[in-house]
């Protein structure tokens, strides 16, 4: 596990991780997260594709999770913040995406769909991290071998999330999820954690045991992890001398 930290090296290197994957197989998948934290890196990507420095023209893009009941149109959907502020900046072409649907008649049916689309390889996937150590809408307490499927969110997943969707009433209870087992099949992993509310789940995602009590923890048993985090995030691990680059 590689671990970076510092805000502009941090960015860049998970940048230069993005290229490097597009540079070696032009038609690579991808995964993306979701939410805030990631802004910044696909800001930098979507900067360096103007700049004629990365091209995403022949790339896929796959999601992490969607929340159920809402269409890929909807503009609180994941699907649609993906097009809005991913895959359109950076050029991926609309029939190279294929994102969970949340609006799909049978959910279940869809999440086995999902699985046949990532088992064809994935071969970057970009991970948040939520402040219960969540990854994709796997919560504490998610089984290691996890598979796409339909999970009940946290309340404190659905009060974080809140500010995306107009009130928490209308914040969906359940979403479609990669699994935890899923998500460690891509060939290479980049977690990004950003601000001081993430440096907790940090720690314990890094430096604790393998514990489906923090699902993050399960990264451990990927050998190919580069995480990239602000000194905010990173507070616990620095003061337990902990920043390695492995
Ligand atoms: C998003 C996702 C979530 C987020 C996590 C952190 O697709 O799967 O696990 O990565 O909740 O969210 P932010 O970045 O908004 O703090």
């Amino acid at each position: 596990m590689r671990v970076v930290v510092g805000a502009d090296d941090a960015i860049a290197t998970g940048a230069n991780l993005v290229a490097e994957v597009v540079a070696a197989r032009p038609d690579a998948t991808l995964g993306f997260a979701t939410g805030a934290t990631p802004a910044p890196l696909y800001a930098e990507l979507a900067r360096r594709r103007q700049a004629g420095l990365v091209d995403f023209s022949r790339a896929h893009a796959v999601a992490l999770d969607e929340y159920l009941g809402l269409a890929p149109d909807h503009a609180d959907s994941y699907a649609h913040q993906l097009h809005r502020e991913v895959t359109g900046p950076l050029g991926i072409a609309r029939e190279h995406c294929d994102f969970l649907r949340g609006d799909a008649p049978d959910p279940d049916e869809e999440c086995v769909r999902y699985e046949r689309v990532l088992a064809r390889g994935v071969d970057l996937q970009v991970l948040g991290i939520g402040r219960n150590g969540h990854i994709a809408f796997n919560e504490p307490g998610t089984d290691v071998a996890s598979r796409t499927r339909v999970v009940q969110l946290a309340p404190s997943t659905r009060q974080a999330n809140r500010g995306l969707l107009s009130t928490l009433a209308d914040t969906p209870e359940a979403a479609l999820s990669q699994g935890v087992g899923t998500i460690l099949e891509a060939r290479r992993i980049l977690l990004i954690a950003r601000g001081a509310a993430k440096a907790e789940a940090l720690e314990r995602a890094l430096r604790g045991p393998v514990d489906p009590a923090c699902p993050a923890s399960a990264l451990q048993l990927h050998d190919d992890v580069t995480v990239i985090a602000d000194e905010e995030a990173a507070a616990g691990l620095a003061q337990a001398g902990a920043i390695r680059s492995t």
